[in-house]
């Protein structure tokens, strides 16, 4: 069975006093997670040790980065290393958000290497892809998006793709209020999978969870995460609120 997973995308939001209450909200609410469910913290970089002394012990709750860099270690001031995060008992991180590729000019050649060095250091990447508005209008997100799961993920073999959870982002609907119907959502869902499953066969594209990520709250998430082929969501506004993830959590099938 896929992982279900809830993740909370914090993005550069809330101090340390401020993320620590809200985790302690989250896990005071009741929530339920089954055996193959799971809920992701993505907090910034300063809170990472923060929220993993939180969660420990706690089942099925992890903590991811939100970007590391592609290199080792180094003269490389103002960034941070996947050993650094392996060091600190990370589970996840974010790569290849939309924000970091727009601000941040991150290339699907970078994002290629910044997942072979997260494996390299059992780091699950959690594979942020998706379309700006002008390609949706021309409809022409298949292709994109096929680009860039072709350019930073199809070096990988199988046994290393079966480590990476894709997030599928439409840039239009992030921050937006505006979500891809869930009709939208299903479709590049089971495209996405489909792709997959031409490169590696379709045993291992089932394995792959694929969250759907824009706008998601709880008044939508039943709905949206209902779909079949979309195995949780990559919350970024609506993870900032306690009632509002944890139903979000609780709506993960
Ligand atoms: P919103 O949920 O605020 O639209 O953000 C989505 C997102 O970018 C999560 O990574």
């Amino acid at each position: 069975m896929r992982k279900q997973i809830a993740a909370a995308n914090w993005k550069m939001n809330l101090t340390l006093q401020q993320g620590e209450a809200l985790l302690d909200a989250i896990l005071s609410r009741p929530h339920s997670l089954k055996e193959n469910q799971q809920a992701v913290f993505a907090v910034p970089f300063p809170y990472l040790a923060m929220a993993q002394q939180k969660l420990a012990g706690k089942a099925n709750v992890f903590v991811a980065a939100q970007n590391c860099y592609s290199k080792k270690s180094g003269a490389y001031t103002g960034e941070v290393s996947v050993e650094m995060l392996q060091s600190l008992g990370i589970q996840y991180v974010v790569l290849g958000h939309s924000e970091r590729r727009e601000y941040f000019n991150e290339s699907n050649q970078l994002l290629a290497d910044k997942v072979t060095i997260c494996l390299a250091y059992q780091l699950l990447p959690i594979f942020c892809c998706g379309e700006p508005l002008a390609i949706r209008e021309a409809n022409t997100q298949n292709a994109y998006v096929a680009k860039q799961l072709e350019e930073s993920l199809y070096h990988l073999s199988a046994e290393q793709l079966q480590k990476v959870v894709i997030a599928y982002e439409p840039i239009w609907a992030i921050g937006t209020g505006k979500t891809a119907s869930s009709g939208q959502a299903q479709e590049m869902h089971a495209f996405i999978r489909r792709q997959l499953a031409e490169k590696y066969g379709a045993a291992i594209a089932d394995t792959i969870s694929i969250l759907y990520g824009g706008s998601v709250k709880a008044a939508n998430a039943v709905e949206i995460l209902g779909q079949p082929d979309v195995d949780g969501g990559l919350v970024g506004g609506a993870s900032l609120i306690a009632d509002e993830f944890v139903a979000i959590i609780n709506a993960l099938k």
